[in-house]
């Protein structure tokens, strides 16, 4: 097995394994990498639903996803997909999944299924590295605060989703949620201060008025997707990324209007964040 940097901050491939066959070795190897760098590439796999689901329990416990449908055959799966006559994408800005949730999901891994002939890339950025390259005085300002997340405005009644051409994608049961989560986490695993606040999910920080919100979250947002901490993946048959969504943003690019794209994704569970 080989674990080669995909970019300077943002993630490594790993090659040379199979992982619907993982020895108890190689698994560790990976999930070292994944601890490490919070995000792991994968190419030319041949994966099943069985075993996507049987790698996802390696890592931890599945999280049955209650935002957008799942495989009938496999509700541990979500399917993201966007049809050729849909022109709203799931996921199509920065964003970290489930930050809304109490104790916000560990990791996701995806699975490239129908792929557009050319497009629908994503985007990660590594929050851990964007921690690190604000100033001493910021990061002074950031560690006293605490935001507040939501997926209301996204999935609940009458959110951005309903009003798109992606509403089928749904779930019937979709759960809204709420939740409030320090903006410099120490993550749980590697003990780095990473900076734990998304365009998508942040609706605001607890004692500021919306606009001094805004003001803030919105510098930290350019400052976390520079040049310097983000990387693209373009998705091939047989790719899967594994991310951790306590470290990482990921944004599916929304490129290839008119062409299928579907890609299944498992979330593992987390815990609360300090
Ligand atoms: C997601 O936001 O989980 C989907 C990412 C993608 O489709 O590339």
């Amino acid at each position: 097995m080989r674990i080669i940097p995909f970019t300077t901050n943002c993630g490594v491939v790993i090659d040379d394994v199979d992982l619907a066959d993982l020895t108890d070795v190689d698994f560790q190897k990976i999930k070292q990498a994944f601890a490490t760098h919070g995000l792991v590439f994968f190419r030319d796999q041949n994966f099943s639903p069985l075993q996507h689901i049987e790698l996802a329990n390696k890592f931890g416990k599945i999280v049955h996803n209650r935002i957008f449908k799942n495989l009938p055959d496999h509700p541990e799966i979500t399917l993201v997909s966007k049809d050729k006559n849909q022109t709203t994408n799931i996921g199509g800005g920065w964003h970290t999944d489930h930050s809304y949730d109490k104790e916000p999901a560990m990791a996701s891994i995806l699975v490239a299924r129908e792929l557009p002939s050319s497009g629908g890339a994503t985007k990660f950025a590594n929050l851990s590295a964007a921690y690190n390259g604000l100033s001493e005085g910021l990061k002074t300002t950031l560690s006293s605060l605490v935001a507040l997340h939501s997926n209301d405005h996204l999935y609940g009644e009458g959110g951005y989703f309903s009003g798109t051409d992606l509403a089928d994608k749904l779930a019937d049961d979709v759960e809204v949620n709420h939740a409030k989560h320090p903006i410099i986490i120490t993550h749980p695993e590697s003990q780095k201060k990473v900076l734990y606040v998304n365009k998508g999910h942040t609706i605001g920080i607890e004692g500021w008025k919306t606009e001094e919100a805004f003001a803030l979250l919105n510098y930290l947002y350019e400052h976390g997707c520079k040049e310097e901490y983000i990387c693209e993946f373009n998705w091939l048959p047989g790719s899967i990324a594994i991310w951790d969504n306590r470290m990482t943003w990921h944004y599916a690019n929304n490129d290839y209007q008119g062409e299928k794209r579907t890609l299944h994704r498992i979330t593992i569970a987390g815990q609360a964040l300090t």
